[in-house]
This record gives structure tokens, C-alpha cells and sequence, in this order.
């Protein structure tokens, strides 16, 4: 595996123009924890000097007005069944901390055919049918709006950092439509895998849609076992590539973790960077979190007591002193809900409260459904997305259920170390990174940030949760057990200078120098 040589910082300070591509962000559009990666890291590179730009699709749920952007130009976008237009906005990523005038720019790519939809990637649990062309569109448009902006705007990105598979294409298309470009402004691209179980696979009678030439359509291209995968593009083509915990770096290079990719990411590996993920401290601080009813820091926790009291009660469960465990989810096999839905009898049993918030496989939604019916009196669900209610489960519950079965990094974690809810996690990908497990050597070194379990299995799951009650009964231990966590580093500062020494590691790599 690459690593990183941080000590190149310090004699290389010179400020990059750093371009991100990614499919979601914070605050226009998002579905999950890329949306709050790609929205904050180009507001952290921002406040190290670096001159950053975000470009995304123009959903219609991103209005304009709300968001101050206004418009940039309009491109005419080549496309397989010919040219298409596409209206480029641009605006700033809100950031009260940056002056005016040094803010990360964001760029909103409107074509309202594909982009004016009520979902980001489906609707009802179905994908859009015309997903490919919906993104081959937007990529198309970001490197074709490249070259435009850098006669309009005197502005050439020295990196270009793309995430996951609906930004993949761009890599092929630098490397290979606008070699001209890439070669001669010499830019280095770093492609994010954020989950390698979304891969953008189509039949391979879509891959004209791409726009690429025939002779690409092969194995060492982006064939698939006969399908057609894009985010092999971002795989093959970008100068590195990173994902988002050390331990997943490793793990997508094994079979039961790499999802049939394992072998291409293995010859790539020397490419291949983990950079665990931060969270934004300013909007998850729970001493200003304008989503709760009260507010409290680490060295005085007291109104985590009224969060829970207010929560209880917005999730129609009696306010009572009982244990309160809780569930911030996409529902999908990912994240092992149903190895918690397994234990809920049991649970309900032990006298604790559970509270899931989630929405995604339909089948789970109605076996939550089923479940809250139940047990009404110890079970608070909401099916659906909320961000406030995200932010006031993190600060009212005592526990945060994560046992995934792979898990790239996970913020709710981080997020629950931040508001001092105890996490219990799966062993796997960012999990067994960020949290540090109880054990008799973490306790007494006063490190135990959480609770951890390795078999995917409902009893191993129940294990963890009842040795986290137990210690939950000792209200010192406990005590100090939030302290810990509360004082874990869980922003971005580090992982940012990671990122940064990554991206000079391309500019080596495609200019020999930085
Ligand atoms: P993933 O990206 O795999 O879904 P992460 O843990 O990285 O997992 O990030 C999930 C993000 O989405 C977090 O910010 C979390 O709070 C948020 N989230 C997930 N489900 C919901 C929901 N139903 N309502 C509100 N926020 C949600
Ligand atoms: C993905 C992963 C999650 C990660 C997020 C942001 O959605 O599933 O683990 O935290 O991307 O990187």
C-alpha cells in the first residue's frame, strides 16, 4: 500500500486549485455519508489555503434561490446520441468561518431531463432505468465544462478528485477523450471509492451510452463478466486511488470484501491510499446544535439528560430513566439491521428503549413496521429521512447500534462519539478504526470509546449489548466511558493533511515534481 509522506507538507506549502466531483453534498442534495464528505472537505482544504471548487448535479430539489447560486453559462455537452445542453450554476459552499472572497466554490450542472427528479439515483426502491446516460451526461459535462472554464475563467485544476462510481467516468474521459487536456495542463486525478458495493453495472449493450471507444469494452477495461462496470473507470484510470478507512483499504483486497473487484484493486494496491473520514464539528456540536432542545459539552453533560427526555417523548415512548439504544440507517443488507431486528424480543425484554430511524429496502421498512407494532411501548421508528430528527436521536440516545457487515467508514459513529453516545460496532472498515473496543487494557488506560464485536451473528451482537448495559449500570464507569469518547478527535484536521499529501502524491506521479 502507497504511503503517505506527510514530511512533503512542510517543504512544499505552495496552495493547489483543487477540483471535487461527487454525485451528492451537503447542504444541496444528499442519501448518505458521501453527501456529508463531499460538502465538508472542500470547506477544510479551503481553510488550509487551497483554492477548491465542488462540482455536482443540478438536482431540482437544489433551488437556486435558497442556495444563492446563480448562473455560470451553458455548455453544449457531447453525447453518444449527440450534443445536449447543459446550464452550468455556481455559488459557494456556505461556511461562516471562511471570509468572503476565500469561500470553496460549487458548480450545479442543470439538464432537466435527467436531473429534475424527485430521487438522487431512484425512486420507490427501483433505479432510474436511465442511470448510465444520467451520468455519463454529468461527467461528459464536468470535463467539457473543464475546458471551458479554463478559457472563461483562467482556472485549471492541478487535482481532480472524483467520487464513487457516478463520477468515475471522468477519469476515463481525461485519459482518454481530452488526453490533450489532461496531458497538457499535466493534472492529477484521485479517485474515492466510498462503498465498493456500487459499482454502476449495466448491460453491456448500454456501454455505447458511455461515449468510449469499442476496444475499451474488454476485461482489462470496463467489461465486468460480460456486463458493463463505470466504476472500473475510476479504478483504472485515475493517478491514485483512496478509500475511506485503512482497514477497508485492505479489506476490498480480499475476495469476501472486494465484490469481484478485488483482484483489479490488488494490482493497483501500490495506487491505494485508506483516509478515514472526519466529520464537520461545526454543524454536529452538540454545545450549538440548533436541531436540539438543549445543548451540552463534554465537561458538562447534563442537558444530554433533556435530549433524552425530549426524544423519548417525539418518539411516543414513556420518558423514563431505561437504557435508550438507537438506529440511524440506510436499510440495506450493508448495514446488518437484521441482525438487530433479530435481537429486538430479547431487548424488549431487558427493559431497554430502541429508536430507529431509516428508510431504503422495502422489505425492511415493513419488517420495522411489523416489529414497532409490536412492542409500540419500547420501540420508536420513523421511517424516512430526517435530518433533525438524525441529529436529536445522536444527542438523546445512551447507544448507537452499528453492526455492519462492511462498513467503508460510517460517520454515525463518529457523530455518536461527538455527542457522547456510546457506539457498539461491528469489527469491519472504519468501525474497528474509529472506535476503540472495551476491553479490561483500553478500560485501564482509560481509552474505551465503545463497544465492538466480530462475528456477523445476532448472538455476537447480543453479546456486545449486554456487556454495554452492564457497564451501563456502573454510572462512574459510564461517566468516564462518555468523557473518553467526547474527547476523541473526530475532525477532519488530520485526514485533511492526509488528503492533501495525497493529492501532491499525484501531481508527482503525472508531473515528477509537486
Ligand atoms: P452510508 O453513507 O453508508 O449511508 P454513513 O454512516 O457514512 O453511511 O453516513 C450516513 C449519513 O446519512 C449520516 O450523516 C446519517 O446521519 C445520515 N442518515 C442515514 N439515514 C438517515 C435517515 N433516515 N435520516 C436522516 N439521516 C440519515
Ligand atoms: C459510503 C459508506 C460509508 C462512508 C460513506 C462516506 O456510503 O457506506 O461507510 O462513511 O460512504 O465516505
Amino acid at each position: 500500500m502507497a504511503s503517505i509522506d506527510s514530511t512533503s507538507l512542510v517543504s512544499q506549502p505552495k496552495p493547489l486549485n483543487i477540483l471535487l466531483v461527487a454525485s451528492e453534498a451537503v447542504p444541496f442534495a444528499k442519501t448518505g455519508g458521501l453527501a456529508d464528505v463531499a460538502g465538508t472537505l472542500p470547506l477544510e482544504l479551503t481553510r488550509l489555503g487551497h483554492r477548491v471548487s465542488l462540482i455536482m448535479l443540478g438536482y431540482s430539489m437544489i433551488d437556486a434561490s435558497t442556495h444563492g447560486l446563480t448562473p455560470w453559462g451553458q455548455l453544449s455537452v457531447p453525447t453518444a446520441t449527440g450534443p445536449k445542453e447543459a446550464i452550468v450554476e455556481c455559488g459557494v459552499l456556505p461556511d461562516a468561518t471562511l471570509p468572503a472572497g476565500r469561500q470553496a466554490q460549487i458548480f450545479a450542472v442543470r439538464h432537466d431531463p435527467y436531473f429534475a427528479r424527485k430521487g438522487l439515483y431512484q425512486e420507490s426502491g427501483a433505479d432510474y432505468p436511465d442511470n448510465l446516460e444520467r451520468f455519463a451526461f454529468f461527467c461528459r459535462a464536468v470535463v467539457q465544462w473543464l475546458v471551458e472554464f479554463q478559457n472563461k475563467a483562467k482556472w485549471v485544476p492541478d487535482v481532480i478528485h472524483a467520487h464513487d462510481w457516478q463520477t468515475a467516468l471522468c477519469l476515463a474521459y481525461l485519459k482518454i477523450l481530452y488526453v490533450d487536456y489532461t496531458q497538457h495542463h499535466a493534472v492529477g486525478t484521485l479517485f474515492t471509492i466510498h462503498n465498493l458495493g456500487y459499482q454502476g453495472l449495466f448491460p453491456a449493450s448500454d456501454y455505447p451510452k458511455t461515449g468510449l471507444p469499442p476496444s475499451l469494452f474488454v476485461p482489462s477495461g470496463l467489461e465486468f463478466y460480460g456486463s458493463c462496470n463505470i466504476l472500473k473507470s475510476g479504478l483504472i484510470y485515475a493517478d491514485l486511488l483512496s478509500t475511506v478507512s485503512e482497514t477497508y483499504s485492505r479489506e476490498i483486497q480480499t475476495p469476501e470484501f472486494g465484490f469481484g473487484l478485488d483482484g483489479l484493486i490488488r494490482e493497483r494496491h501500490d495506487r491505494l491510499v485508506g483516509v478515514v473520514n472526519g466529520i464537520d464539528t461545526n454543524v454536529w456540536n452538540p454545545a450549538t446544535d440548533t436541531h436540539l432542545p438543549a445543548h451540552y459539552c463534554a465537561t458538562e453533560v447534563s442537558g444530554k439528560r433533556a435530549c433524552k427526555s425530549a426524544l423519548q417523548h417525539e418518539m411516543k415512548l414513556p420518558v423514563k430513566d431505561v437504557p435508550l439504544l438507537a438506529v440511524v440507517s440506510r436499510l440495506s443488507v450493508q448495514k446488518g439491521l437484521d441482525l438487530v431486528a433479530a435481537i429486538v424480543p430479547e431487548l424488549m425484554r431487558l427493559n431497554v428503549q430502541l429508536v430507529l430511524l431509516g428508510a431504503g429496502d422495502v422489505s425492511a421498512e415493513d419488517q420495522w413496521r411489523s416489529l414497532h407494532g409490536r412492542y409500540p411501548h419500547q420501540l420508536g421508528l420513523r421511517i424516512g429521512f430526517d435530518e433533525g430528527l438524525a441529529h436529536r436521536i445522536e444527542a438523546g440516545a445512551d447507544l448507537f447500534v452499528m453492526p455492519s457487515r462492511y462498513e467503508p467508514c460510517g460517520l454515525n459513529q463518529l457523530y455518536s462519539l461527538r455527542y457522547g453516545t456510546v457506539p457498539i460496532v461491528r469489527r469491519t472498515g472504519g468501525l474497528a478504526d474509529t472506535v476503540v473496543p472495551y476491553t479490561p487494557t483500553t478500560v485501564q488506560e482509560r481509552r474505551a470509546t465503545g463497544f465492538m464485536f466480530g462475528e456477523a451473528s445476532a448472538d455476537a451482537l447480543l453479546n456486545a449489548v449486554l456487556l454495554a448495559l452492564q457497564v451501563y449500570k456502573d454510572r462512574t464507569e459510564w461517566s468516564r466511558l462518555i468523557q473518553t469518547a467526547m474527547q476523541t478527535d473526530v475532525s477532519w484536521a488530520r485526514s485533511t493533511r492526509a488528503y492533501e499529501a495525497v493529492y501532491r502524491q499525484t501531481l508527482r506521479s503525472v508531473r515528477g515534481d509537486s
